[in-house]
């Protein structure tokens, strides 16, 4: 059975985690399926759109605890190497050029939180749960903390990390980690009023929104000022956006509406 089923609906790409008898706990294998995954959401131009999902009662149980109990018999190297592949996952999909979307039902724990942070948008079942459980094994949320302090600021993850605690959707929202919650037979539906209006943005300009939000986070506004006005000044002469306004003006469709 394959560890993560993919799909083409149009410029729509649906990346499933299959491994429902653990939850989608993630191994190895699924680490480098998902890497390809992203990977050809990022250079496949027909591609305007990746949701994220899991099959069976849970989106995401984390890490593959018997893959990573297996640690033990590695050198340090070696487990260098594992988490390597982990971040290098992680970082294909926070930079995504596409919008990725995260469907997520049941269980998000730890590194599936963690897949959860690195979504642009995020949209969870009412009845979702979520945690950064690692603490409570014995471990440390290290790979995804990057992302995950990044969504819920240092408060949340202080708390978070240090007593390991599942908390509710409600709160998974508040702080940031999710945009909005529905009832779980509302999950596809609320998936596909994003993807209508992201499908009626321009890619190229969803593309330098998303890298611009990276490039200006964080950063004193004086600092930034060279680098917002030059990348406003390539996006209105580019033909996206000279079609973009030249459409408004013109009170038609632009081009990138299917
Ligand atoms: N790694 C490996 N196996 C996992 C797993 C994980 N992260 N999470 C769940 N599983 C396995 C369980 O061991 C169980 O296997 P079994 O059927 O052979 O006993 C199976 O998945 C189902 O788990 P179960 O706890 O019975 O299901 P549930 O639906 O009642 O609860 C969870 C699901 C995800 C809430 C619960 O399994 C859980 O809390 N898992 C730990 C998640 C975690 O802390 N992850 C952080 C990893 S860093």
């Amino acid at each position: 059975m394959a560890v993560l089923l993919t799909e083409r609906a149009g410029p729509v790409f649906h990346v499933r985690l299959n491994r429902p008898d653990v939850r989608n706990a993630f191994d190895e294998e699924v680490l480098a399926a998902l890497t390809a995954a992203a990977r050809e959401a990022g250079s496949n131009r027909e591609i305007r759109a990746m949701v994220l999902s899991g099959t069976g009662k849970a989106f995401c149980a984390g890490a593959d605890l018997a893959w990573m109990s297996k640690a033990i018999a590695y050198t340090r190297e070696e487990n260098r190497r594992d988490a390597e592949d982990l971040a290098r996952m992680l970082e294909t999909l926070d930079t995504l050029p596409v919008p990725l979307i995260g469907r997520v039902h049941g269980a998000a724990l730890g590194g599936g939180a963690g897949l959860v942070a690195v979504c642009d948008i995020a949209i969870a079942a009412k009845d979702a749960t979520f945690g950064f459980t690692e603490a409570k094994l014995g471990i440390i949320p290290a790979v995804i903390s990057p992302y995950v302090v990044q969504k819920i600021g240092p408060s949340a993850a202080r708390e978070l990390f240090l007593t390991a605690s599942r908390f509710n959707a409600k709160r998974a929202r508040r702080m940031g980690l999710i945009h909005r919650i529905v009832p779980e037979s509302d999950l596809d539906s609320a998936v596909d009023e994003y993807v209508q209006e992201i499908l009626s943005s321009a890619p190229g300009a969803i593309a330098a929104a998303k890298a611009l939000i990276k490039d200006v986070a964080n950063r004193p506004s004086a600092d930034v000022i060279g680098l917002t006005t030059t990348r406003i000044a390539e996006q209105r002469v580019s033909a996206e956006g000279q079609e973009g306004m030249r459409a408004f003006l013109q009170k038609r469709k632009p081009n990138w509406i299917p």
